[in-house]
């Protein structure tokens, strides 16, 4: 057994289907096979989160018959579990000896040098894949719990969780589906928020609670029918703390993953009015009494309170918003969103400072919509774990849409506008189910 090799293979092992067993069955046909089982946290540093939790693919993994061993993959890179584990062998498909993973293979090449060890990869298995798989997944759909745990999930293994406004199903289906390259990597976003100020304006109703949670429920329903990414929930104000009871149930109920309430009272208006319209703050203790029956009322323990200071919207100063957040965390939120009007982050910056004397391991949100040229990793870098666009698909429809009604008055016709708008072919293939 002593002179058996050592084979080492990387995988994520998510969705496993018969090309992983090819590899597997060909690495252990060369000697003891090691899997190298790729975190949460890599995998999600260049795709999204596996739908299997670590635990869950490590016991899937560790009982193939061709695996002796599994031990965990903390990056995407190879080189230090190599250097640790020094194996005589090291097997992948070939796939990667083009693309984005050429680098991470060179990279493999070189630390096996070190000790002699080699390279194999057999042939990459056509016909199937994770991401055919993955899709086909998506079409099946998620269910509340696996859809509400995400969230957290996300946070434990991402250093800043994007989240994009949704107000509609077709709102809902970009953000689950849309892609961008950012050098190496695909980016997606990770989840959506349900924007009390996009939600309203969809149905022509200002800002201030006039729509009601059965309504803001029925839009997260049709949300839901068509998408599986998390969903944090824009409370308003969570209103009578006893109502909020009821509200934290509705949205654990459907699997939505978290709530942000703010410290306001009376009649709501939305936040980046400032201080040119009347609002009131709440009382620290009023607040922290409405985050606590909030907290006692939830059943799953994967659901989230999140508590948002308006401090620096209405002017009140940075010490007033941190000296309310040690009390917020204390009454039992899960994390903090501040918000600001500025058009420079310097004051969430400065909150961000205060707030890593005493905030633990409290996830902190940002809303960056007046101070926009920041960018993800800067707020990461300042120690934000989330970033929601809170109102962009919105603001992106509402000026082509009145520019298109204003034209067809101007004009009596619609061709001085066609060349603004999809064609009816490009707006039915919206849905790929209108050709199923
Ligand atoms: C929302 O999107 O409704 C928000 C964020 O609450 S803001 O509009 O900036 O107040
Ligand atoms: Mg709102």
């Amino acid at each position: 057994m002593s002179e058996q090799k050592k084979v080492y293979v990387g995988m994520s092992a998510d969705l496993i289907h018969p090309g992983h067993l090819n590899i597997l069955e060909h690495a252990a046909s060369l000697g003891e096979v090691t899997v190298g089982l790729l975190t949460d946290r890599a995998i999600a540093s260049y795709k999204r989160l596996p739908h299997l939790t670590y635990d869950q693919r490590r016991a899937v993994v560790a009982s193939l018959r061709w695996v002796h061993d599994v031990v965990p993959q903390e990056t995407l890179d190879y080189v230090d579990n190599l250097r640790l584990h020094r194996p005589d062998i090291v097997v992948h498909g070939d796939d990667w000896q083009t693309g984005v993973q050429r680098k991470t293979r060179q990279r493999v090449i070189d630390a096996l040098a070190e000790w002699g060890g080699e390279l194999v990869e057999p042939a990459y298995t056509e016909g199937i894949s994770s991401t055919q798989l993955h899709q086909a997944l998506k079409q099946v759909g998620t269910t509340p719990n696996v859809r509400l745990s995400r969230l957290r999930r996300l946070l434990d293994s991402k250093d800043i969780v994007r989240i994009l406004e949704a107000h509609s199903g077709l709102t809902g289906l970009l953000v689950e589906s849309s892609t961008a390259r950012r050098g190496d990597v695909t980016v997606e976003f990770d989840g959506m928020w349900s924007s009390s100020l996009t939600d309203s304006t969809a149905r022509g109703k200002p800002d201030i609670e006039a729509v009601d949670i059965s309504a803001r429920l029925q839009t997260i329903n049709e949300i839901f029918e068509v998408t599986t990414k998390p969903l944090i929930f824009d409370g308003d104000t969570g209103g009578k703390p006893e109502h909020f009871a009821f509200t934290v149930r509705s949205l654990e109920r459907l699997g939505v993953s978290a709530v942000i309430v703010e410290d306001k009272e009376g009649l709501k208006r939305n936040s980046l009015f400032g201080t040119d319209v009347e609002q009131t703050q709440s009382s620290i203790e009023d607040f922290s009494f409405r985050l606590r029956t909030g907290k006692e009322a939830q059943i799953t323990e994967d659901f989230m309170v999140i508590a948002r200071i308006e401090s620096l919207i209405l002017g009140k100063g940075v010490k007033d918003a941190l000296d309310r957040a040690e009390a917020y965390l204390e009454a039992g939120a899960d994390g903090i969103m501040i918000h600001s009007r500025e058009k420079t982050p310097d004051e969430v910056y400065e909150f961000a400072e205060g707030f890593a004397s005493f905030r633990g391991d409290s996830p902190l949100v940002a809303v960056p919509s007046s101070y926009h040229t920041v960018t993800e990793s800067e707020l990461a870098d300042h120690g934000f774990n989330v970033v929601i666009y809170a109102n962009h698909m919105m603001r992106a429809a509402y000026p082509h849409m009145a520019e298109t009604a204003r034209s067809i008055l101007e004009h009596g016709r619609t061709t001085e506008v066609e060349p603004q708008l999809s064609s009816i072919k490009d707006a039915l293939a919206i849905i790929p189910e209108n050709f199923a």
